[in-house]
């Protein structure tokens, strides 16, 4: 998969902000010894991730309040909506995320992706999960 570099500013003493490339916008937290990055939409419903909570290593949407652990960027509420955590590179002091470029998909391949998700969704709830 092809990468590109997103630029994300000087820290400036901020602890959350967000960059926009390509029509795409990602959240940046500096949680101090280290700086996250995601994508700025909850992979769960598309709300904003930027006036989410963090507790415990997690950062909780404010939408439905499913918790994204920062290390994995598991979804401790639903396993198949992970938080895509991308990589941070820091070099001379400028902070640049690296990100996987999706393919593009065709609404009818997003569908069926969706679909696929709601069926992982639902075994593991069948079988005792949440
Ligand atoms: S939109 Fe984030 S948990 Fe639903």
């Amino acid at each position: 998969m092809p990468l590109t570099r997103v630029p994300l500013g000087a820290r400036d003493g901020r602890e959350r902000w967000t960059v926009q490339q390509d029509g795409r916008s990602y959240l940046v937290l500096d949680l101090g010894d280290r700086v996250v990055v995601t994508d700025a939409l909850c992979p769960h419903k598309q709300n904003p991730l930027a006036d989410g909570l963090l507790r415990d290593g997690s950062l909780v949407c404010p939408g439905h309040w499913y918790a994204f652990d920062l290390t994995t960027g598991a979804c401790r509420n639903a396993s198949e909506t992970p938080l895509p955590l991308h990589p941070v590179v820091e070099t001379d002091g400028v902070l640049v995320a690296e990100v996987v470029v999706e393919p593009h998909r065709s609404w009818s391949e997003r569908l069926r992706a969706h679909a696929h998700a709601h069926e992982a969704h639902k075994k593991t709830y069948d079988e005792g999960g949440r």
